[in-house]
């Protein structure tokens, strides 16, 4: 059986992880984050993409609408909370989309409490810093 392929996809800012607010984000940096990904998961066709406009998002998103991919996995950082056309497109494509969050975001300013992606994501993930990447990842491993 081919190894799943699962694509990682981050959304604006989170090309400056480990020099973003550390405070919240942590000092990891995203390559940080993705070299963690590839060694726990050795045997999945892991991708990565990070896109600071929603075009770019949602290019990928469409992309990864493919029997070959089993899962996204998604921090779409702030467009979370405000795109309309990133959800559409999470509704639009067949592969299951999880969504995930470094930050406890029920945990900070309010604008930041409400989703418009989580009720079109297979499910939610927020607070856990990189680990909740690695909970994401591990959901589709095994599901190729
Ligand atoms: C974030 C939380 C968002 O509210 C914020 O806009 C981000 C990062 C997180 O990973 O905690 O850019 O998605």
């Amino acid at each position: 059986m081919p190894s799943p392929g699962v694509l990682v996809l981050n959304g604006p800012n989170l090309n400056l992880l480990g020099q973003r607010e550390p405070d919240v984000y942590g000092a990891g940096t995203l390559a940080d984050l993705e070299a963690d990904l590839r060694r726990r998961f050795p045997d999945l066709a892991l991708r990565f993409e990070q896109h600071n406009d929603e075009g770019g998002l949602i290019g990928a998103l469409h992309a990864a609408n493919t029997v070959e991919t089993a899962g996204v996995v998604l921090n779409a950082a702030g467009y979370t909370h405000t795109s309309v056309v990133l959800r559409d497109a999470i509704a639009a494509i067949r592969t299951p989309v999880v969504e995930v969050h470094l930050s406890n975001v029920a945990a900070r300013e309010s604008f930041r409490h409400h989703s418009l992606i989580s009720a079109v994501c297979a499910g939610t993930i927020t607070g856990f810093g990189p680990e909740g990447y690695r909970f994401a990842v591990q959901h589709f491993a095994g599901k190729g």
